[in-house]
Protein backbone atom coordinates (compact mmCIF):
# COMPACT_ATOMS: atom_id res chain seq x y z
CA UNK A 1 0.00 0.00 0.00
CA UNK A 2 2.69 2.20 0.98
CA UNK A 3 4.54 1.79 -2.43
CA UNK A 4 1.20 1.83 -4.30
CA UNK A 5 1.00 5.55 -2.78
CA UNK A 6 4.66 6.61 -3.47
CA UNK A 7 3.89 5.75 -6.85
CA UNK A 8 0.89 8.17 -7.30
CA UNK A 9 2.43 10.80 -5.73
CA UNK A 10 5.80 10.02 -8.28
CA UNK A 11 2.85 10.39 -10.64
CA UNK A 12 1.54 13.53 -9.65
CA UNK A 13 4.75 15.27 -8.23
CA UNK A 14 6.79 17.46 -11.11
CA UNK A 15 10.25 17.24 -11.05
CA UNK A 16 11.09 19.28 -14.13
CA UNK A 17 8.38 22.20 -13.98
CA UNK A 18 9.13 23.82 -17.14
CA UNK A 19 8.46 20.46 -19.30
CA UNK A 20 5.86 18.98 -17.04
CA UNK A 21 8.49 15.87 -16.47
CA UNK A 22 7.29 13.99 -13.43
CA UNK A 23 9.23 12.39 -10.77
CA UNK A 24 7.86 8.80 -11.68
CA UNK A 25 9.07 9.57 -15.27
CA UNK A 26 12.50 10.36 -13.90
CA UNK A 27 12.63 7.00 -11.61
CA UNK A 28 11.87 5.60 -14.95
CA UNK A 29 14.41 6.15 -16.56
CA UNK A 30 17.25 6.03 -14.07
CA UNK A 31 15.84 2.16 -13.59
CA UNK A 32 16.66 1.76 -17.67
CA UNK A 33 20.63 2.37 -16.78
CA UNK A 34 20.14 6.46 -16.87
CA UNK A 35 23.10 7.42 -14.40
CA UNK A 36 23.55 11.14 -15.28
CA UNK A 37 21.54 14.48 -15.59
CA UNK A 38 22.86 14.69 -18.68
CA UNK A 39 21.46 10.84 -20.07
CA UNK A 40 17.84 11.51 -18.16
CA UNK A 41 17.63 15.22 -19.89
CA UNK A 42 18.69 13.08 -23.59
CA UNK A 43 15.71 10.51 -22.47
CA UNK A 44 13.10 12.50 -20.50
CA UNK A 45 13.46 16.05 -22.25
CA UNK A 46 13.86 17.60 -18.43
CA UNK A 47 16.38 20.37 -17.83
CA UNK A 48 15.76 21.51 -21.35
CA UNK A 49 12.89 24.00 -20.59
CA UNK A 50 13.16 27.46 -19.90
CA UNK A 51 14.65 27.59 -17.11
CA UNK A 52 17.68 25.57 -18.75
CA UNK A 53 17.84 22.57 -15.77
CA UNK A 54 18.68 25.94 -12.79
CA UNK A 55 14.95 24.67 -11.06
CA UNK A 56 15.19 20.74 -11.88
CA UNK A 57 19.09 19.96 -12.43
CA UNK A 58 19.38 19.47 -8.74
CA UNK A 59 16.24 17.51 -7.60
CA UNK A 60 17.69 15.61 -9.95
CA UNK A 61 20.93 14.41 -9.30
CA UNK A 62 19.05 13.41 -5.82
CA UNK A 63 16.63 11.05 -7.62
CA UNK A 64 20.10 9.26 -9.09
CA UNK A 65 21.71 9.15 -5.69
CA UNK A 66 18.76 8.20 -4.43
CA UNK A 67 18.45 4.85 -6.10
CA UNK A 68 18.83 1.79 -4.58
CA UNK A 69 19.05 3.25 -0.94
CA UNK A 70 15.65 5.34 -0.77
CA UNK A 71 13.80 3.53 -3.49
CA UNK A 72 14.42 0.97 -6.09
S1 LIG B 1 12.31 23.08 -14.25
FE1 LIG B 1 13.36 21.76 -15.58
S2 LIG B 1 14.06 23.05 -17.20
FE2 LIG B 1 13.04 24.37 -15.83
Amino acid sequence: MEQLNQEIKDKLEKVCICRGITKAAIKASVRNGKKTVEDIAADTGATLGGCKGFRCNAKIQEIIEGYGTEWN
